[in-house]
């Protein structure tokens, strides 16, 4: 297949590790971002970055020229309108392959949930459009650890007893090159599961005992305070961990990674040694 490849949301905390990824790989890459210098301020000049909107069939369309595939890393409202939109223009585009992102929890049986709708809803649309595509369904990644320590405290909220097999954002950036150089790879879904199993205090226990080694405790914040807090403070990221937590609570992690494993190279980078990694990386940002 052709060697160029559209990213929409390239910025993101998970589109980025891909976008470098395939770049490393051989791919040359196309940025699409509503904010230009955010995405040149993290690329330099290494991307061809384009700026639009992808609620505009119209940008979406003119980004993807040239392009064998399409990326998407969405998130939030705007996932399922934005997954339909591109759907249509790949296929007006002859877009030879189409990658996304959903989420290891997205089932039929769990559609209750508006994050796993909207989810569900960007899959259908991807699958009807006849463009050959993967749908990556990633559990937890390790990367999102750190948004449950605020200063010196962290948190998780309900009591959590599922165990959630944590994934490195390279090792799932590895499986995504790998399904751009394959062809067996085509119109599936894959699950994607980290190589061990941890309940989230746990793996957030051993987060701090390497990063914030200051913090002895992890509490559990009952949902009702969370949403407490969330309003009277106004902060809508705490209301969406708190909603998302409440709802792997419920439904605990779906899917067997077997194939994945299988066709794309298993996960192989363990808590402890991606532990290891960012407090040198930590350690080196703060040496200067
Ligand atoms: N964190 C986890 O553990 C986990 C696990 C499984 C699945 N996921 C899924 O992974 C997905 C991506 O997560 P993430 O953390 O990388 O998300 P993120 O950091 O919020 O990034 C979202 C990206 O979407 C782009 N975007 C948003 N609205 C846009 C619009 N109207 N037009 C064009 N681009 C738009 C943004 O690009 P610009 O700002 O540059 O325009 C940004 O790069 C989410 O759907 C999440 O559910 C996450």
């Amino acid at each position: 297949m052709g060697k160029k490849i559209l990213i929409i949301g390239a910025t993101g905390m998970l589109g980025e590790s891909v976008a470098r990824r395939l770049n490393e790989d051989g791919f040359s890459i196309r940025v699409f971002t509503r904010d230009i210098h955010k995405a040149r301020k993290l690329f330099g000049e290494s991307f061809e970055i384009v700026m639009g909107e992808v609620t505009e069939s119209k940008s979406i369309e003119s980004a993807l020229d040239g392009c064998c595939g399409v990326h998407i890393n969405l998130s939030g409202e705007i996932e399922q309108v934005g997954v339909e939109i591109i759907a249509s223009a790949a296929i007006k585009k002859n877009i030879k392959r189409i990658t996304y992102i959903s989420g290891t929890s997205v089932a039929e049986d769990t559609a209750w949930f508006p994050q796993t709708k909207r989810k569900l809803m960007a899959e259908k649309a991807i699958k009807e459009s006849g463009v050959p595509y993967c749908i990556f369904c990633p559990t937890w990644f390790m990367e999102s650890l750190p948004k449950y320590v605020k200063g010196s405290k962290a948190f998780v909220f309900g009591k959590q007893p599922n165990q959630y097999h944590f994934l490195a954002v390279e090792d799932y950036s590895r499986m995504v090159s790998v399904s751009y150089q394959r062809d067996d790879v085509l119109n599936k879904r894959f699950f994607i599961h980290g190589p061990r199993g941890f309940l989230f205090h746990d793996a957030l226990k051993k987060y701090c005992s390497v990063i914030s080694p200051e913090i002895m405790k992890i509490s559990n914040m009952p949902y009702w305070l969370s949403k407490i807090i969330a309003k009277l403070g106004n902060k809508e990221e705490m209301k969406f961990a708190s909603e998302l937590m409440a709802f792997f609570e419920q439904v605990g992690e779906k899917g067997d990674p077997t194939e994945a494993n299988l066709l794309l190279g298993a996960p192989i980078i363990e808590l402890d040694e991606w532990l290891n990694q960012r407090k040198v990386k930590l350690d080196k940002f703060s040496a200067g």
